[in-house]
């Protein structure tokens, strides 16, 4: 093969636009933030469907708002079901608080990423969600929290680790915290998301290697 054909192949790879579904359970903010940056072409996506597990979800008034199909799946069936009928390339969890089942997490099996208001392996697991994670990170008095960003598996919080980034704990509220660390999550959410529809994340063994 050719240079310049392999080179026309990229091009035509990285013009095929990648179908996002963003599972949420809440406010949205993190899917507001992927949203708007696949409306301005940061991220070469689209989100097709966002699905809340919840009737009450402020993200589906988002959804809405941004003229995306917004729906609310309970039963895992019907969830794998319309994944595939929307013919979903990734699954964000943007604040899905509800564990996977095995069943979607091989399927989908390096194709789901989650975002975490904490440094994992800290501060996180089953019981580890919402204002919880701030409060323990008080409590402990670590120095430095952050979000990340990774893989979704079959355990809660466990899959291989794409981006991370620190703040400073001072003496902040959990709240306080709260909304310092949504910032950062607004960044490095994104910018995953942005890789992944770049093909540039690849799961060496087990660890993620971002790559050009
Ligand atoms: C975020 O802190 C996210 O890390 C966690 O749930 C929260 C969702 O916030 N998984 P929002 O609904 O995106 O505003």
């Amino acid at each position: 093969m050719n240079l310049e054909k392999l080179f026309l192949e990229k091009i035509e790879l990285n013009l095929v636009s990648k179908n996002i579904a963003v599972l949420i359970s809440g406010g949205g903010t993190n899917l507001q933030a992927i949203i708007d940056n696949t409306k301005n072409d940061y991220i070469n996506g689209k989100v097709k469907i966002v699905i809340s597990n919840k009737e009450n979800a402020y993200g589906l008034v988002r959804a809405k708002n941004a003229g995306i199909k917004g729906v609310v799946i309970k039963d895992d069936e019907k969830l794998i079901s319309t994944l595939s009928e929307n013919k979903i390339d990734l699954i964000v969890l943007a604040g899905y608080l509800k564990i996977l089942p095995e069943k979607i997490t091989k399927i989908y099996e390096n194709k789901i990423i989650n975002i975490h208001p904490s440094l994992i392996p800290a501060f996180c697991g089953r019981g580890y969600y919402g204002l919880k994670v701030h409060e323990a990170v008080i409590k402990k008095g670590v120095k430095y929290t952050g979000a990340t960003t990774h893989f979704v598996n079959e355990c809660a919080d466990d899959g291989p680790i794409i981006m991370q980034k620190i703040t400073e704990v001072g003496d902040e509220t959990p709240e306080e915290l709260q909304a310092k660390v949504l910032k950062i999550e607004h960044e490095i959410l994104p910018k995953s998301v942005k890789y992944f529809c770049e093909d540039k994340l690849k799961v060496v063994n087990g660890k993620v290697v971002i790559g050009g």
